[in-house]
């Protein structure tokens, strides 16, 4: 597959904005939808519009089928040891507030502590802080290097008898780094502590297995590859889940209800409160075959070479400061979040908008780690597979004509 078949694949791209065609580079905030997702979503309103798990009639018999279906296309694609490990929810956020409340609740308590990565999005933060405010824990911060590297070197120092977690991202959304999983994992194991993976960023980039990377939990969303809004998955072993309570109550999450008290439902569905995202679940299947077409055409596509050019063209130039450095840029994701002195970030992006290209600027949900670098934002731009090399000089280009004018 080529980067112009790919493209057909993605009707988003094909517009122009202010007269100029649309240079998509904010692919970490949301990616394109694939046509796979957007005709399976309108199959499932017009076709299939029955409530899951509910009623015996074909309708809603060919609706749970779909959603189910998806859940057994999810745990394959991430390698999980059965689709009884996947839990829909509406997103990372949503799977991580799961794991705050159910787990976090039942299990972290007065003078326990969790460890937390200083790279991590708020939502990987707040429903921690919320949790430690009513449950008077201690949040403990895994700091990173100026490189934005993550100090995995003193993660063994941090834990001790009162850890009760580890919460870090497979690849942060602003500094574009994969971090060291594998190694991280089997610290926090060798000493007994579970370990939350926020694999929002990860996912859409690198082929995961949970089961071999041994992670308790892995959150990750459907709209950052190429699946519909609204969507997402909570990952967690097995034998973890049942230990968890419910996090919300409702329909279908039910074993028995009485005055008297009530029972719950196995997993997944003790977690799945309520009537769920019926015709948008059934897009994570489309999408993730062609993320796993992409990732059997890699050398037919360009994304390599935008890593490698981009990455060249920011870091040798003196005007700006490219957060998430690295020798090896095997280790990195096509984001690249920088400064560039004497010019605010979002005056940049408003100029780039005006030459059609769409960039993140801001915060990007990380204002600790803003602080960490003494910045209040910084201007990203996120490559995906559908991206072309001549966008990525285009946007160099239009960069340095941006930063001649506001400097
Ligand atoms: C690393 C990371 N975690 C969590 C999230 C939150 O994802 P969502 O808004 O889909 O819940 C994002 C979104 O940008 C992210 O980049």
């Amino acid at each position: 597959m080529t980067v112009k078949e790919l493209r057909k694949q993605f009707p988003g791209l094909d517009r122009e904005v202010y007269g100029k065609p649309l240079i998509y580079l904010d692919n970490a905030a949301t990616s394109q939808r694939c046509l796979g997702a957007i005709d399976a979503q309108a199959d499932s309103a017009a076709h299939h519009n029955g409530n899951t798990h509910r009623s015996v009639y074909a309708l809603a018999a060919e609706a749970t089928r779909a959603y189910e279906s998806a859940r057994e296309r999810v745990a394959k694609f991430i390698g999980a040891s059965s689709p009884e490990e996947i839990v829909f929810t509406s997103g990372t956020t949503a799977s991580i507030n799961l794991v705050a409340s159910s787990f976090g609740g039942k299990f972290i308590g007065p003078g326990d502590e969790i460890i937390i990565a200083e790279s991590e999005h708020h939502s990987d933060i707040i429903p921690w802080q919320l949790l430690s405010e009513r449950k008077g824990f201690k949040i403990v911060v895994l700091p990173v290097e100026d490189s934005g590297k993550l100090r995995v070197d003193a993660l063994k120092g941090l834990i001790n008898a009162k850890t009760k977690l580890v919460c870090v991202a497979q690849v942060s959304n602003v500094l574009g780094l994969i971090n060291p999983l594998s190694e991280i994992i089997s610290i926090a194991h060798s000493q007994g502590v579970p370990i939350l993976v926020d694999g929002a960023q990860g996912v859409v980039h690198q082929k995961i297995s949970v089961k071999d990377l041994d992670c308790d939990f892995y959150a990750f969303s459907g709209h950052k590859m190429y699946a519909a809004t609204g969507i997402g998955v909570l990952y967690a072993k097995k034998a973890i889940l049942e230990q968890m309570p419910p996090y919300m109550g409702g329909g279908e999450m039910i074993g028995d209800v009485s005055w008297e008290g009530s029972t719950y439902a196995d997993v997944p569905y003790k977690f799945e409160a309520g009537t769920p995202n019926i015709n948008s679940v059934p897009t994570f299947v489309p999408a993730i075959n062609l993320l796993e077409d992409i990732w059997a055409s890699e050398t037919a596509l360009e994304i390599a070479e935008i890593k490698k050019y981009v990455y060249d063209a920011l870091s040798s130039d003196e005007r700006i400061v490219l957060r998430g450095t690295t020798e090896n840029l095997e280790e990195k994701v096509p984001l690249f979040s920088f400064s560039v002195k004497g010019v605010h970030h979002e005056d940049l992006a408003l100029v780039l908008d005006k030459m059609g290209i769409a960039v993140r600027s801001g915060h990007m949900c990380a204002q600790p780690l803003m602080k960490r670098f003494g910045v209040t934002g910084m201007l990203r731009a996120s490559f995906a597979p559908y991206n072309t090399l001549e966008e990525a000089k285009c946007f160099i280009r239009a960069l340095d004509k941006a930063i001649n004018m506001l400097a």
